[in-house]
Protein backbone atom coordinates (compact mmCIF):
# COMPACT_ATOMS: atom_id res chain seq x y z
CA UNK A 1 0.00 0.00 0.00
CA UNK A 2 1.26 3.58 -1.42
CA UNK A 3 0.50 6.50 -0.14
CA UNK A 4 -0.73 9.26 -2.94
CA UNK A 5 -0.93 13.33 -2.09
CA UNK A 6 -3.15 15.10 -4.63
CA UNK A 7 -4.33 18.57 -3.88
CA UNK A 8 -2.93 18.64 -0.23
CA UNK A 9 -5.12 15.23 0.60
CA UNK A 10 -3.53 11.86 0.95
CA UNK A 11 -5.25 8.67 -0.63
CA UNK A 12 -4.25 5.07 0.08
CA UNK A 13 -3.13 3.06 -3.22
CA UNK A 14 -3.65 -0.63 -3.02
CA UNK A 15 -3.15 -3.16 -6.02
CA UNK A 16 -5.30 -1.60 -8.52
CA UNK A 17 -4.00 1.44 -10.99
CA UNK A 18 -3.49 5.36 -9.49
CA UNK A 19 -6.70 6.24 -11.87
CA UNK A 20 -8.71 3.63 -10.39
CA UNK A 21 -7.98 4.11 -6.71
CA UNK A 22 -8.25 7.66 -7.20
CA UNK A 23 -11.47 7.39 -8.95
CA UNK A 24 -12.78 4.67 -6.37
CA UNK A 25 -11.95 7.44 -3.66
CA UNK A 26 -14.40 9.88 -5.04
CA UNK A 27 -11.68 12.23 -6.97
CA UNK A 28 -12.63 13.60 -10.10
CA UNK A 29 -9.60 12.63 -12.74
CA UNK A 30 -10.54 12.62 -16.45
CA UNK A 31 -9.99 8.93 -18.11
CA UNK A 32 -11.01 6.91 -21.21
CA UNK A 33 -9.64 4.20 -22.45
CA UNK A 34 -7.65 3.07 -19.90
CA UNK A 35 -5.22 1.19 -21.93
CA UNK A 36 -2.39 3.83 -21.62
CA UNK A 37 -3.69 5.05 -25.34
CA UNK A 38 -5.93 8.38 -25.02
CA UNK A 39 -3.40 10.25 -22.63
CA UNK A 40 -6.90 11.87 -20.90
CA UNK A 41 -5.24 10.76 -17.43
CA UNK A 42 -2.03 12.31 -18.02
CA UNK A 43 -1.12 14.14 -14.34
CA UNK A 44 2.75 15.24 -13.11
CA UNK A 45 4.82 13.83 -10.35
CA UNK A 46 6.14 16.46 -8.12
CA UNK A 47 7.68 14.18 -5.49
CA UNK A 48 8.89 10.64 -5.73
CA UNK A 49 9.69 8.02 -8.86
CA UNK A 50 7.38 7.72 -11.87
CA UNK A 51 7.11 3.71 -12.91
CA UNK A 52 8.63 3.72 -16.05
CA UNK A 53 5.56 1.97 -17.63
CA UNK A 54 3.40 5.13 -16.49
CA UNK A 55 5.21 6.72 -19.29
CA UNK A 56 5.06 4.71 -22.27
CA UNK A 57 4.04 6.60 -25.36
CA UNK A 58 4.42 10.14 -23.66
CA UNK A 59 7.03 12.25 -25.69
CA UNK A 60 10.42 12.87 -24.88
CA UNK A 61 9.56 16.44 -23.35
CA UNK A 62 7.06 14.94 -21.13
CA UNK A 63 8.85 11.80 -19.52
CA UNK A 64 11.88 14.57 -18.79
CA UNK A 65 8.83 16.81 -17.04
CA UNK A 66 8.00 14.04 -14.96
CA UNK A 67 4.33 13.29 -16.56
CA UNK A 68 2.71 10.18 -16.80
CA UNK A 69 -0.28 7.95 -17.29
CA UNK A 70 -2.49 7.58 -13.89
CA UNK A 71 -4.43 4.12 -15.81
CA UNK A 72 -0.69 2.72 -16.57
CA UNK A 73 0.73 3.75 -12.99
CA UNK A 74 1.24 1.08 -10.52
CA UNK A 75 3.10 3.28 -7.50
CA UNK A 76 5.71 1.43 -5.77
CA UNK A 77 6.80 4.48 -3.73
CA UNK A 78 4.21 7.26 -2.14
CA UNK A 79 4.13 10.17 -4.52
CA UNK A 80 2.95 13.39 -4.88
CA UNK A 81 1.00 13.90 -8.35
CA UNK A 82 -0.46 17.17 -9.82
CA UNK A 83 -3.13 17.71 -12.43
CA UNK A 84 -1.90 19.16 -15.71
CA UNK A 85 -5.35 21.78 -15.53
CA UNK A 86 -4.04 25.06 -16.82
CA UNK A 87 -1.59 23.11 -19.05
CA UNK A 88 -3.39 21.61 -21.92
CA UNK A 89 -2.53 22.19 -25.70
CA UNK A 90 -6.16 21.62 -27.27
CA UNK A 91 -7.09 23.45 -30.08
CA UNK A 92 -10.07 24.03 -31.95
CA UNK A 93 -11.32 23.53 -35.77
CA UNK A 94 -13.81 24.05 -38.00
CA UNK A 95 -15.97 21.49 -39.57
CA UNK A 96 -15.60 21.91 -43.65
CA UNK A 97 -17.43 19.14 -44.70
CA UNK A 98 -18.81 16.21 -43.81
CA UNK A 99 -19.82 13.06 -46.25
CA UNK A 100 -21.16 9.47 -45.64
CA UNK A 101 -18.75 7.28 -47.59
CA UNK A 102 -20.55 3.65 -46.24
CA UNK A 103 -23.26 2.61 -44.56
CA UNK A 104 -21.85 3.25 -41.01
CA UNK A 105 -18.47 5.41 -41.70
CA UNK A 106 -18.44 9.18 -41.60
CA UNK A 107 -15.90 11.30 -43.29
CA UNK A 108 -14.76 14.58 -41.35
CA UNK A 109 -12.97 17.16 -42.77
CA UNK A 110 -11.90 19.87 -39.90
CA UNK A 111 -9.46 22.85 -40.81
CA UNK A 112 -7.16 23.85 -37.51
CA UNK A 113 -7.53 27.21 -36.50
CA UNK A 114 -3.85 27.37 -35.95
CA UNK A 115 -1.10 25.32 -37.05
CA UNK A 116 -1.38 21.80 -36.11
CA UNK A 117 1.46 19.43 -35.74
CA UNK A 118 0.87 16.02 -36.09
CA UNK A 119 2.87 12.50 -37.92
CA UNK A 120 1.42 10.10 -40.16
CA UNK A 121 -0.61 7.64 -38.37
CA UNK A 122 -1.68 9.77 -35.12
CA UNK A 123 -4.92 10.40 -33.87
CA UNK A 124 -6.93 12.88 -31.83
CA UNK A 125 -9.11 13.34 -28.40
CA UNK A 126 -12.13 15.17 -30.10
CA UNK A 127 -14.48 16.24 -27.33
CA UNK A 128 -18.34 16.65 -26.78
CA UNK A 129 -17.85 18.41 -23.46
CA UNK A 130 -15.44 18.50 -21.40
CA UNK A 131 -15.91 15.03 -19.71
CA UNK A 132 -17.13 13.52 -23.02
CA UNK A 133 -14.37 12.75 -25.71
CA UNK A 134 -13.16 10.19 -27.82
CA UNK A 135 -10.14 9.36 -30.07
CA UNK A 136 -9.93 9.46 -33.70
CA UNK A 137 -7.01 8.79 -35.94
CA UNK A 138 -5.83 11.33 -38.41
CA UNK A 139 -6.23 10.00 -42.67
CA UNK A 140 -4.34 12.71 -43.65
CA UNK A 141 -0.63 12.82 -44.78
CA UNK A 142 1.17 15.63 -42.62
CA UNK A 143 3.59 16.73 -45.67
CA UNK A 144 1.01 18.09 -48.06
CA UNK A 145 -2.89 18.23 -46.34
CA UNK A 146 -3.61 21.12 -44.46
CA UNK A 147 -7.05 19.82 -43.16
CA UNK A 148 -7.67 17.01 -41.24
CA UNK A 149 -9.16 14.26 -42.15
CA UNK A 150 -11.31 11.45 -39.93
CA UNK A 151 -13.51 8.46 -40.52
CA UNK A 152 -15.98 8.21 -38.10
CA UNK A 153 -17.53 4.75 -37.61
CA UNK A 154 -21.04 5.54 -36.44
CA UNK A 155 -22.01 3.17 -33.34
CA UNK A 156 -25.22 2.66 -32.96
CA UNK A 157 -25.76 3.64 -29.12
CA UNK A 158 -22.70 5.42 -28.63
CA UNK A 159 -22.59 9.21 -27.28
CA UNK A 160 -19.84 10.66 -29.94
CA UNK A 161 -19.67 9.13 -32.97
CA UNK A 162 -23.38 9.87 -33.72
CA UNK A 163 -23.09 13.09 -32.22
CA UNK A 164 -20.51 13.86 -34.78
CA UNK A 165 -22.11 12.12 -37.58
CA UNK A 166 -25.58 13.59 -37.19
CA UNK A 167 -25.16 16.81 -34.91
CA UNK A 168 -21.91 18.54 -35.71
CA UNK A 169 -23.14 21.21 -38.50
CA UNK A 170 -20.43 22.63 -41.30
CA UNK A 171 -19.05 25.12 -39.82
CA UNK A 172 -19.26 24.73 -36.32
CA UNK A 173 -16.39 24.30 -34.19
CA UNK A 174 -14.87 21.07 -32.32
CA UNK A 175 -12.27 21.50 -28.91
CA UNK A 176 -9.34 18.60 -30.56
CA UNK A 177 -6.31 17.48 -28.16
CA UNK A 178 -2.89 17.24 -29.29
CA UNK A 179 -1.66 14.27 -32.15
CA UNK A 180 -0.65 11.65 -30.16
CA UNK A 181 0.43 8.19 -30.75
CA UNK A 182 3.53 5.89 -31.88
CA UNK A 183 1.79 4.00 -34.55
CA UNK A 184 3.52 6.12 -37.24
CA UNK A 185 5.30 5.87 -40.58
CA UNK A 186 8.60 7.35 -40.56
CA UNK A 187 10.16 9.58 -42.77
CA UNK A 188 12.89 7.25 -43.84
CA UNK A 189 11.98 3.59 -44.52
CA UNK A 190 13.71 0.97 -46.64
CA UNK A 191 11.28 -1.78 -45.22
CA UNK A 192 8.75 -3.73 -47.59
CA UNK A 193 5.60 -3.22 -45.62
CA UNK A 194 2.33 -4.37 -44.96
CA UNK A 195 -0.52 -1.97 -43.61
CA UNK A 196 -3.69 -4.49 -42.08
CA UNK A 197 -6.77 -2.46 -41.62
CA UNK A 198 -10.35 -3.65 -39.93
CA UNK A 199 -13.57 -1.13 -40.98
CA UNK A 200 -12.24 2.51 -39.69
CA UNK A 201 -9.15 1.20 -38.98
CA UNK A 202 -8.14 2.41 -42.79
CA UNK A 203 -8.05 5.90 -41.62
CA UNK A 204 -4.15 6.00 -39.89
CA UNK A 205 -3.19 3.58 -42.48
CA UNK A 206 -4.29 5.90 -45.49
CA UNK A 207 -2.66 8.96 -44.05
CA UNK A 208 0.66 6.48 -43.48
CA UNK A 209 0.56 5.33 -47.10
CA UNK A 210 -0.07 8.86 -48.74
CA UNK A 211 2.91 9.78 -47.17
CA UNK A 212 4.69 6.86 -48.01
CA UNK A 213 4.23 6.52 -51.27
CA UNK A 214 4.41 10.32 -51.74
CA UNK A 215 7.47 10.74 -50.39
CA UNK A 216 9.26 8.12 -52.59
CA UNK A 217 9.52 5.25 -51.03
CA UNK A 218 10.03 2.73 -53.44
CA UNK A 219 9.76 -1.01 -51.52
CA UNK A 220 7.22 -2.73 -51.75
CA UNK A 221 3.73 -1.92 -50.46
CA UNK A 222 0.92 -4.13 -49.39
CA UNK A 223 -2.44 -3.05 -47.86
CA UNK A 224 -5.16 -5.40 -46.41
CA UNK A 225 -8.43 -4.26 -45.49
CA UNK A 226 -11.38 -6.47 -43.70
CA UNK A 227 -14.32 -4.99 -43.98
CA UNK A 228 -17.87 -6.30 -41.93
CA UNK A 229 -19.37 -6.58 -45.81
CA UNK A 230 -18.89 -5.40 -49.33
CA UNK A 231 -21.30 -2.73 -48.87
CA UNK A 232 -18.35 -1.42 -46.07
CA UNK A 233 -15.62 -1.24 -48.75
CA UNK A 234 -15.18 2.36 -48.73
CA UNK A 235 -11.84 4.86 -50.46
CA UNK A 236 -11.56 1.76 -53.25
CA UNK A 237 -11.93 4.93 -56.42
CA UNK A 238 -8.93 6.74 -54.37
CA UNK A 239 -6.36 3.31 -52.92
CA UNK A 240 -7.30 1.93 -57.13
CA UNK A 241 -6.06 5.21 -58.05
CA UNK A 242 -3.21 5.19 -55.80
CA UNK A 243 -2.00 1.24 -57.10
CA UNK A 244 -2.41 2.21 -60.82
CA UNK A 245 -0.04 5.36 -59.70
CA UNK A 246 2.67 3.48 -57.45
CA UNK A 247 3.76 0.01 -58.82
CA UNK A 248 4.64 -1.03 -55.86
CA UNK A 249 1.64 -0.90 -53.98
CA UNK A 250 -1.23 -3.81 -54.01
CA UNK A 251 -5.08 -3.58 -52.68
CA UNK A 252 -6.68 -6.54 -51.34
CA UNK A 253 -10.05 -6.22 -49.35
CA UNK A 254 -11.80 -9.10 -47.40
CA UNK A 255 -15.31 -9.43 -47.02
CA UNK A 256 -16.17 -11.14 -42.91
CA UNK A 257 -19.34 -11.92 -44.34
CA UNK A 258 -18.01 -14.61 -46.26
CA UNK A 259 -17.00 -16.52 -43.49
CA UNK A 260 -18.86 -18.09 -40.85
CA UNK A 261 -16.46 -18.42 -37.69
CA UNK A 262 -13.50 -16.87 -36.79
CA UNK A 263 -13.65 -14.10 -38.94
CA UNK A 264 -11.01 -11.47 -37.71
CA UNK A 265 -8.81 -14.70 -37.49
CA UNK A 266 -9.56 -15.64 -41.10
CA UNK A 267 -8.95 -12.15 -42.27
CA UNK A 268 -5.35 -12.21 -40.28
CA UNK A 269 -4.11 -15.53 -41.70
CA UNK A 270 -5.61 -14.18 -45.51
CA UNK A 271 -3.20 -10.95 -44.80
CA UNK A 272 -0.23 -13.01 -43.90
CA UNK A 273 -0.52 -15.83 -46.37
CA UNK A 274 1.35 -14.31 -48.90
CA UNK A 275 4.33 -13.00 -45.80
CA UNK A 276 8.01 -14.52 -47.38
CA UNK A 277 10.73 -13.38 -45.72
CA UNK A 278 8.57 -12.01 -42.33
CA UNK A 279 11.75 -10.93 -40.76
CA UNK A 280 12.46 -7.78 -43.40
CA UNK A 281 8.80 -6.83 -43.21
CA UNK A 282 7.42 -3.96 -40.87
CA UNK A 283 3.40 -4.74 -40.57
CA UNK A 284 1.04 -2.12 -39.30
CA UNK A 285 -2.19 -3.15 -37.77
CA UNK A 286 -4.97 -0.46 -37.06
CA UNK A 287 -8.60 -0.99 -36.02
CA UNK A 288 -10.58 -3.50 -33.98
CA UNK A 289 -8.62 -4.85 -30.87
CA UNK A 290 -9.48 -8.07 -31.44
CA UNK A 291 -7.82 -8.51 -35.01
CA UNK A 292 -4.91 -6.01 -34.24
CA UNK A 293 -3.93 -8.20 -30.52
CA UNK A 294 -4.61 -11.82 -33.03
CA UNK A 295 -2.11 -9.82 -35.74
CA UNK A 296 0.39 -9.00 -33.69
CA UNK A 297 0.73 -12.21 -32.19
CA UNK A 298 0.66 -14.32 -35.68
CA UNK A 299 3.04 -11.93 -37.07
CA UNK A 300 5.75 -12.38 -34.55
CA UNK A 301 5.08 -16.15 -34.63
CA UNK A 302 5.28 -16.14 -37.72
CA UNK A 303 8.91 -14.37 -37.81
CA UNK A 304 8.91 -10.44 -37.89
CA UNK A 305 10.41 -8.73 -35.67
CA UNK A 306 8.61 -7.13 -32.34
CA UNK A 307 10.55 -3.72 -33.40
CA UNK A 308 8.44 -4.08 -36.26
CA UNK A 309 5.15 -4.35 -35.29
CA UNK A 310 3.38 -1.31 -35.27
CA UNK A 311 -0.30 -1.21 -34.09
CA UNK A 312 -3.68 1.42 -33.23
CA UNK A 313 -6.19 -0.82 -30.85
CA UNK A 314 -9.91 1.10 -31.37
CA UNK A 315 -10.05 0.25 -27.73
CA UNK A 316 -14.07 1.80 -26.66
CA UNK A 317 -14.00 4.19 -24.12
CA UNK A 318 -14.47 3.04 -20.45
CA UNK A 319 -16.85 5.78 -19.39
CA UNK A 320 -20.27 4.26 -20.08
C1 LIG B 1 -6.27 5.15 -30.38
C2 LIG B 1 -7.69 5.08 -30.89
C3 LIG B 1 -7.97 5.51 -32.18
C4 LIG B 1 -9.28 5.42 -32.66
N1 LIG B 1 -9.54 5.84 -33.94
C5 LIG B 1 -10.78 5.71 -34.45
C6 LIG B 1 -11.07 6.10 -35.81
O1 LIG B 1 -10.20 6.60 -36.55
N2 LIG B 1 -12.33 5.91 -36.26
C7 LIG B 1 -13.32 5.38 -35.48
O2 LIG B 1 -14.44 5.22 -35.97
N3 LIG B 1 -13.09 5.03 -34.18
C8 LIG B 1 -11.84 5.18 -33.65
N4 LIG B 1 -11.62 4.85 -32.35
C9 LIG B 1 -12.76 4.44 -31.50
C10 LIG B 1 -13.42 5.69 -30.91
O3 LIG B 1 -12.53 6.33 -30.01
C11 LIG B 1 -14.71 5.39 -30.11
O4 LIG B 1 -14.49 4.31 -29.24
C12 LIG B 1 -15.91 5.06 -31.02
O5 LIG B 1 -16.16 6.14 -31.90
C13 LIG B 1 -17.18 4.81 -30.18
O6 LIG B 1 -17.45 5.97 -29.42
P1 LIG B 1 -18.96 6.35 -29.06
O7 LIG B 1 -18.91 7.47 -28.07
O8 LIG B 1 -19.78 6.54 -30.27
O9 LIG B 1 -19.50 5.04 -28.34
P2 LIG B 1 -19.47 4.77 -26.74
O10 LIG B 1 -20.47 5.65 -26.08
O11 LIG B 1 -18.07 4.86 -26.27
O12 LIG B 1 -19.91 3.25 -26.68
C14 LIG B 1 -21.28 2.85 -26.69
C15 LIG B 1 -21.34 1.32 -26.58
O13 LIG B 1 -20.86 0.74 -27.80
C16 LIG B 1 -19.75 -0.13 -27.52
N5 LIG B 1 -18.80 0.05 -28.63
C17 LIG B 1 -17.91 1.06 -28.81
N6 LIG B 1 -17.22 0.89 -29.95
C18 LIG B 1 -17.69 -0.25 -30.51
C19 LIG B 1 -17.38 -0.99 -31.70
N7 LIG B 1 -16.42 -0.57 -32.58
N8 LIG B 1 -18.08 -2.10 -31.97
C20 LIG B 1 -19.04 -2.54 -31.13
N9 LIG B 1 -19.38 -1.91 -29.97
C21 LIG B 1 -18.72 -0.79 -29.67
C22 LIG B 1 -19.19 0.34 -26.18
O14 LIG B 1 -18.49 -0.67 -25.51
C23 LIG B 1 -20.45 0.78 -25.45
O15 LIG B 1 -21.11 -0.33 -24.89
C24 LIG B 1 -10.32 4.92 -31.83
C25 LIG B 1 -10.03 4.52 -30.51
C26 LIG B 1 -8.73 4.60 -30.05
C27 LIG B 1 -8.44 4.16 -28.63
S1 LIG C 1 -4.49 6.77 -21.24
FE1 LIG C 1 -5.27 6.63 -19.25
S2 LIG C 1 -7.42 6.64 -19.52
FE2 LIG C 1 -6.63 6.63 -21.54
Amino acid sequence: MTTVTYQNKQYQCGNGSLLDSLLEQGVSIPFSCKSGLCQACEMKVLEGVVPTKAQVGLPENKIQAKHFLACQCFPEDNLVIASLDGETQNSRATLIDKVRVNRSIVKLILRPEKTFSYLAGQYIRLYQSKNEFRCYSIASNPDSDRDIELHIQVIANGKVSPWLANDVGIGEHIELSEAMGTCIYPDKNTHPTLFIASNSGLAPIYGMLKKALFQGDKQEFRLYHGVTDERDKYLVDELTHLSHQFENLSINWFDYSLVTDNKQQSFIHFALSELTAPQDWKVYFCGSPDMVSYGKKQSFLKGVSMKNLFSDSFIPSKTN
